[in-house]
């Protein structure tokens, strides 16, 4: 079977390699030629274990094509899976121009029976707008079909969790085109994954849920450490008591500088706007975006306390991904913060293993300097930010650290070390939710 995957971003590209490999003939449409350009020529723009692996054996075996042609590729196909950005205005409604851009390509270009698919994480009722518009501008009557089938893969290991999800939504009027997107992920079926078979808005409601849900998780255990720092607990072990809870379960249960990134806050936003619009308010999405927002205000009040003010101070902050093993920036918290620390006169030296380049289209401040490793964003600084809990900060030589700091005092925000032994080397530390000095 040939199908298109329009939009090679995180999801899109992920999309296009994961079914070339599972056997099927995909090409790969984006709108920005230079994107194009380099996948072709298998270089992935993006940082994501696995992926490029993945591309180029595929591209080797010809299942994988790259183009900016939209209408070709479309011709081809008996299926198109959207996945393009639907990131969020200013008022916080998603912004669905990508997709709408791409549906008004489709409707100059079907000329039979096609499966339109949003992978997309698009509000409840965008399929059945998409069904009304592809009627509507339709440049020829063809038959179509429009299914939900939406994503939830995480970046850091969005090839594993394509490849292994935990299960399959698909929301869908006609009972062909559930066949259609079934047969395409039969290698899955074979697996025993469950696939959920549901209606157009249930299927998208689905995925607003999943993430309220675990950013809910996020704020709980966050407000948690907060009420941990005032009555001396220690977070950690409650997180771990209430993971080891079968009804509860660990994940999603890491204290921290509030989440981040590109889907949890901007859809949080969405559900909560679409509550209020249709009268049924969704009262805790709106709180969990209150809890997150304060979350960050927190941790940047936490260092100018500490420090007793931020002017000419000079911070090192290790981390600027949103999470780690990935190259993302959108949404997170590190740079979020760091703009407020510049803000109040801060001087930033950073270390990223992967998000520097980004961070420096968005950080671009002659008060930042990007360093090639920890120990360098270390040197002479005042304190010591943790803000991504990336693997190889759990090994840096902290006695190191400490002798090239001007002043040894660390804010963990990730909890990555063990605040007894820290202090044991002459520290002021300071983690989320732990036991030790108040803040
Ligand atoms: N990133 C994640 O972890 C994740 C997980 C699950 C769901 N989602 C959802 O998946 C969608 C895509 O997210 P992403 O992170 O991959 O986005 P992205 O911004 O990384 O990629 C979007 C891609 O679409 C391309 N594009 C935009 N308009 C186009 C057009 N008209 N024609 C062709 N290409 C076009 C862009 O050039 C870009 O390459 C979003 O709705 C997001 O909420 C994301």
């Amino acid at each position: 079977m040939h199908i298109t995957v329009v939009g090679t971003g995180y999801v899109g590209l992920v999309t296009g390699a994961a079914l070339a490999d599972f056997g099927l003939n995909v090409s790969c449409v984006d709108s920005d030629r230079r994107k194009i350009e380099m996948l072709s020529s298998g270089t992935v723009p993006f940082y994501e274990t696995g992926l490029e692996e993945l591309v180029h054996r595929n591209l080797r075996n010809g299942r994988l094509t790259f183009t900016t042609d939209l209408e070709e590729a479309v011709r081809a196909s008996l299926t198109v899976f959207i996945a393009v950005g639907t990131p969020d205005l200013p008022d916080g409604t998603p912004d669905l121009g990508q997709v709408d851009s791409v549906v008004d390509a489709l409707a100059g270009c079907m000329d039979d029976y096609k499966v339109i698919v949003t992978k997309s994480t698009v509000p409840v009722g965008t399929a059945r707008r998409i069904q009304g518009l592809l009627t509507k501008k339709q440049r020829r009557p063809v038959e179509f079909d429009v299914v939900s089938n939406p994503e939830f893969l995480r970046e850091g290991s969005a090839v594993q969790d394509f490849m292994r999800p935990n299960r399959v939504v698909i929301g869908a009027d006609s009972d062909n085109a559930v066949a259609i997107v079934k047969e395409i992920y039969r290698p899955l079926y074979l697996n025993e994954t469950p696939f959920v078979i549901t209606s157009l808005e249930t299927a998208e409601l689905i995925k607003y849920a999943c993430n309220a849900f675990l950013a809910t998780k996020v704020s709980f255990i966050n407000e948690m450490a907060n009420l941990c720092e005032k009555v001396g607990a220690d977070i950690l072990q409650v997180a771990r008591a209430m993971g080891l809870d079968n009804r509860i379960g660990p994940k999603f249960l890491h204290p921290g500088p509030g989440f981040g990134g590109s889907c949890f806050p901007k859809d949080l936003v969405a559900l909560a706007r679409t509550g209020r619009q249709l009268k049924a308010p969704q009262r805790l999405a709106e709180t969990v975006i209150e809890i997150n927002q304060r979350q960050r205000e927190r941790v940047f009040s936490w260092i100018e306390g500490e420090l007793g003010g931020l002017k000419r101070k000079k911070i090192g902050v290790l981390g600027l991904a949103f999470k780690p093993d990935t190259d993302d920036i959108r949404g997170a918290p590190a740079i979020h913060i760091c703009r407020k620390l510049l803000e109040a006169g801060a001087l930033i030296q950073a270390y990223d293993p992967a998000a520097m380049a980004n961070s420096r289209k968005v950080l671009n401040d002659k008060n930042v300097v990007y360093c090639p490793d920890a120990y360098a964003a270390a040197a002479g600084v005042d304190a010591l930010w943790i803000a991504t809990e990336w693997n190889e900060f759990r090994n840096i030589n902290l006695a190191r650290i400490k002798s090239v700091m001007q002043a040894p005092v660390l804010f963990d925000s990730r909890n990555l070390f063990d605040p007894e032994k820290v202090r044991a080397l002459a520290f002021r530390y300071f983690g989320t939710g732990r036991p030790g000095p108040l803040h």
